[in-house]
């Protein structure tokens, strides 16, 4: 079967899109990357995407007046590429409903909180001053409102009496390489279906203990 071409948007250190690269080497994985995108030409994952072989392009938001000429040269270089689903992984710029509609369920992004709670930035220090015991990650389908979505994939992660923001950054940061690979092997494998802003996963493979999604059959 073919595999599913896959596009990866970031700004910065790429830690997610190294998970993606990993996941993508092994030869059975039923998805495969072949591009990113970055609007910061300095981004640290450019250089890993390079490394891992991958196509890179810099599509600097500072070379466009405004938002929609800028996310129209994100569709035309993911349109050439053939880009079949598109993985925001530390992608910095708030995207134009007109994008997210034209790439709709074939759009996923990853949060360092369990969605619905903590959308936004300074996740941790939130959770932190909130004491909640229990955070985690979200891998969702985007919507235009940020950090919304139909939720694919949500793995938790407990919290410390003692914790600092760094600190639960990292174990959350561990769980986000854990989840995003996962989830776009189930979407790879085709098992994954929106209905309204529920996700169903189907199949028979169980998800791994810890991954959590209510509904999967
Ligand atoms: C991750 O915490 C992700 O959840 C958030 O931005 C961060 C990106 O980190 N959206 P990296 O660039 O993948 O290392």
């Amino acid at each position: 079967m073919a595999r599913l071409r896959v596009a990866v948007l970031i700004s910065g250190r790429g830690s997610n899109l190294q998970a993606l690269v990993n996941a993508c080497a092994e030869p059975a994985f039923p998805a495969e990357i072949d591009l990113v995108i970055s609007n910061e030409p300095e981004a640290g994952g450019l250089a890993l995407a390079e490394a891992g072989g991958v196509a890179t392009r810099i599509v600097n938001h500072r070379d466009f007046s405004d938002r929609p000429p800028f996310d129209a040269a994100l569709t035309a270089a993911l349109t050439e590429a053939g880009s079949d689903l598109v993985c925001l992984a530390g992608f910095k710029r708030l995207l134009t409903t007109a994008f997210v509609e034209r790439w709709r369920d074939r759009l996923i992004n990853i949060h360092p909180s369990l969605l619905p709670a903590f959308k936004g930035l300074h996740v941790h220090e939130r959770v932190i001053k909130a004491g909640v015991r229990i955070t985690g990650c979200t891998v969702h389908f985007v919507r235009p409102e940020m950090d919304d979505g139909p939720i694919i994939v949500q793995e938790t992660v407990p919290v410390a009496a003692d914790d600092t923001p760094e600190g639960l950054a990292e174990r959350v940061l561990a769980a986000e390489h854990r989840c995003y690979p996962l989830a776009l092997r189930l979407i790879a494998e085709g098992r994954v279906t929106v209905a309204g802003k529920v996700v169903t996963i189907t199949g028979s493979d169980p998800l791994p203990a810890g991954f959590l999604n209510p509904r999967d059959a």
